[in-house]
């Protein structure tokens, strides 16, 4: 059976470990530098693995050894976001973490796929293909799924149509400068710009932006873990089972959309080598813009931390 290594058992984490598991796709190790934290998670994981049918196993460690020959290892160690922080106020505390993850991960998993999922994710992308030494393709970042996830559940209640009717795509940095292009949100196949006014278009980008925010201010002690752990799982599942969908992740540019040496949201097909391929789509230049700039605030941020 495959394996897959999450790194960090906190809400993202245990939560990305136990969907994962309950797929019975592959078998999971869930790694923590708390003693008794991811076994405890782990063991309570693997008690309910009789009432569901499940035949892989799941194990919580605090030693990298474990994790040894993992297909996939999903990065989620780090601080997350507080009331009122944006994901940037994270960059100089997580890269320390992230930095030292990484290669205590790949040193002993060095044909591993990476998925990123700490924030600022973008950045943080970018440093675990640095840290890493891997191929850019085989590096990550969780971003454009679950942000269109969000967009997509806020199309669907404002037209009162089924979410699973709504395709959404948000790309660029996961933060404040996300790209949504209206005309390519569509309600089986119809473009929202042809169902929605534009000042509602804009508010449900608005508040897209807002989600993760708008998520921690509710929580007030957590960030939010049950969409971010469905949409990185979505994207281990596309690995482990090389669908080649084509999905908006956070991925490494080199000339795609005129942008180098950045890691940014685009549409990326995913498969068993990681990314398989970025779909350039046609834009406007208004919209090229939108997407230069946001890969512009990424870029700004890689270089003041000191990593590019
Ligand atoms: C959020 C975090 C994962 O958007 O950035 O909720």
């Amino acid at each position: 059976m495959a394996k897959v290594s999450i790194i960090g058992a906190g809400n993202v984490g245990a939560t990305a470990a136990q969907r994962l598991v309950e797929k019975n796709l592959c078998d999971v190790v869930l790694l923590d530098i708390v003693e008794g934290l991811p076994q405890g998670k782990a063991l309570d994981m693997a008690h309910s693995a009789h009432v569901l049918g499940l035949t892989n196993r799941i194990i919580g460690t605090n030693d990298y050894t474990d994790t040894a020959g993992s297909d996939i290892v999903i990065i989620t160690s780090g601080a997350a976001r507080k009331p009122g922080m944006t994901r940037d106020q994270l960059v100089e505390i997580n890269a320390g973490i992230v930095g030292d993850v990484v290669k205590k991960a790949v040193a002993v998993s060095d044909s591993a796929i990476l998925l990123v999922v700490t924030n600022p994710v973008d950045v943080m992308t970018y440093l675990a293909i640095k840290k890493s030494g891997f191929a850019p393709k085989r590096v990550i970042g969780l971003s454009g799924i679950l942000d269109s996830s969000r967009l997509a559940y806020l199309i669907a209640s404002e037209l009162n149509v089924p979410v699973t009717d709504v395709t959404a795509y948000v790309w660029g940095e996961h933060g404040q400068q996300m790209v949504v292009i209206p005309r390519l949100n569509t309600v089986r196949g119809v473009s929202i710009t042809k169902m929605l006014p534009d000042d509602v278009i804009s508010a449900l980008v608005k508040r897209t932006i807002g989600s993760g925010a708008e998520v921690v201010n509710l929580l007030k002690t957590s960030s939010a873990y049950y969409a971010p752990s469905a949409a990185v799982v979505r994207m281990a599942e596309a690995v482990l089972t090389d669908s080649q969908e084509v999905l908006p992740c956070a991925v490494y540019l080199d000339g795609e959309y005129g942008l180098n040496d950045v890691v940014c949201g685009v549409p990326a097909k995913l498969g068993k080598g990681g990314l398989e391929g970025i779909v350039e789509l046609e834009l406007t230049p208004d919209e090229n813009k939108q997407l230069a700039d946001s890969a512009g605030s990424i870029k700004r941020m890689i270089v003041d931390a000191g990593m590019a």
